[in-house]
């Protein structure tokens, strides 16, 4: 009796406190951004972060988190591709292979899963197929959304609308074009922004950041590691051009006046 009613109250801690559910049920100790995330109660969060950030690990959990403490909920999926909203839902089944106390589940396949309290959390392809098969969801997460079509983004947006449910966006950025970008840019104020580069990454060390500095060029290193939102028309030049032109090893020309 003692014993469920300790579980008792720390799941409801959990349930009230998504941070403390990660740390406590997962073993994931969230960085400052991943826990602004965590403990939001924004329904429209822009994440726009260097690769290798945890973009993909923080709304797996934000999903898993959803769908254990709303029963009933509907959790959607989507990035560019199938194999990508797929990697999420790997995430947030690996979650559930390790946790602490996991939720029983009804169904766990590749595209979905479904838990005993009737919460369902499905990756989509990135096409719009099958999407008129949902309604009302609780949760929308995007990833890669810089290079989702804005055709998909228009069709899932007024499922919102019913549910008043909330929408997590994530990319690294890809032009100035495209809803990730116009939201981003747009200083609409009912989203929340994060940005984090990879110099606050504890993870990322500063040897590889110099490596890849010299594999993309200055333009692509921008891009994705310090969230930049690069004119498409830069990309007029090859990469290799613009690292040539950033090479010191070019002579500059020399101007007379
Ligand atoms: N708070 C954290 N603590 C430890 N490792 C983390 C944390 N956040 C992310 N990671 C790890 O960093 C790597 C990149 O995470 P991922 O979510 O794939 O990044 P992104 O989607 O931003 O590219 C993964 O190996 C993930 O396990
Ligand atoms: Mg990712």
């Amino acid at each position: 009796m003692a014993d469920l009613v300790r579980d008792m109250a720390r799941d409801l801690r959990h349930a009230l406190d998504p941070v403390l559910f990660a740390r406590e049920r997962l073993g994931f100790e969230p960085d400052p951004w991943q826990a602004n995330v965590l403990g939001s109660t924004r329904n429209r969060i822009l994440l726009n972060c260097t690769r290798q950030a945890g973009k993909t690990t923080t709304t797996s959990v934000l999903a898993l988190h959803t769908g254990m403490y709303h029963a009933n909920s509907l959790i959607l999926l989507f990035s560019k591709a199938q194999r990508q909203s797929s990697e999420l839902l790997a995430k947030v089944q690996t979650h559930i292979n390790t946790m602490d106390g996991p939720p029983k589940l009804l169904k766990e396949a590749a595209t979905e899963i479904k838990l005993a309290n009737g919460s369902r959390i499905v990756s989509l392809p990135g096409d719009g197929d099958n999407i008129r098969g949902y309604s009302a969801p609780n949760l929308i997460v995007e990833d890669e959304a810089a290079f989702v079509h804005d055709s998909l983004y228009e069709a899932f947006l007024p499922m919102l609308a019913t549910s008043n449910g909330r929408l997590v966006l994530m990319s690294t950025p890809n032009g100035k074009q495209g809803h990730f970008y116009n939201a981003w840019a747009g200083g609409d104020p009912k989203w929340q922004r994060e940005s984090v580069t990879a110099e606050q990454v504890s993870r990322i060390s500063p040897e590889y950041l110099e490596d890849m500095r010299s594999e993309y060029g200055p333009w692509k290193f921008e891009q994705e590691f310090h969230c930049k939102f690069v004119e498409a028309d830069d990309q007029f030049f090859s990469d290799e051009a613009i690292e040539r032109a950033f090479s010191r090893d070019v002579p500059l020309l020399e101007l007379n006046f």
